[in-house]
């Protein structure tokens, strides 16, 4: 019994995850060596795991903040419409501020968040997503670090839901059709 059975497909595995992610926080250590204080903002709640494995790789210091959205209701369609459900603690001006993202579909709400937070006058504004599905694209929005990009079809897992559940499953995976009935 459990979740997993529900998953027809592992597109990641958990020890591809955890080797993508040590991997991305070598270049992104790499990327930020001046004093400016870094900020990684998590966009809830898909990001969550994401940003926890990754903050716990980075050796350089930063603080976390975090920033829920929606542009989706219980299905696995966007309507194209954000809203911002939770606003950052905390001012970023003078900061360096790296979003991290689970998954970029449309762009739409990437686009929103770095447009938004883009006036509030950080230092700069990067972008890290965990996946990327680079068919479904809408609005071609800069995406500095991609863990994997995947084909167009609904993942869960690894923070990512699915009607809110399978977040807690520890890999990248699709589900099978039945479980959509
Ligand atoms: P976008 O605005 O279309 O780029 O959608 C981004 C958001 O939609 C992500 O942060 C996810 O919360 C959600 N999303 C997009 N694709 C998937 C998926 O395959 N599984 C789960 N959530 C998804
Ligand atoms: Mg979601």
């Amino acid at each position: 019994m459990g979740l997993q059975e529900d998953v027809a497909t592992v597109l990641v595995s958990e020890q591809n995850i955890q080797a993508r992610v040590a991997a991305l926080a070598r270049e992104i250590e790499a990327h930020y060596t001046d004093d400016t204080p870094l900020l990684l903002v998590c966009v809830l709640k898909g990001a969550f795991m994401f940003l926890a494995d990754l903050s716990r790789q980075l050796q350089i210091p930063h603080e976390i903040d975090f920033m829920e959205t929606s542009s989706y209701g219980a299905g696995t369609e966007s309507s194209g419409v954000v809203r911002i459900l939770l606003d950052l603690e905390r001012n970023i001006e003078g900061r360096h501020v790296l979003i991290i993202e689970d998954i970029i579909d449309s762009g739409r709400t990437l686009q929103y968040i770095t447009r938004n937070l883009r006036t509030r006058n950080p230092a700069s504004v990067k972008v890290c997503t965990l996946l990327s599905k680079p068919s479904r694209r809408v609005i071609d929005v800069p995406v500095d670090w991609i863990g994997f990009e995947i084909p167009d079809a609904f993942v869960v897992g690894y923070g990512l839901d699915y009607a809110e559940v399978y977040r807690n499953v520890p890999f990248i995976g699709v589900l099978k059709a039945e479980v959509y009935e």
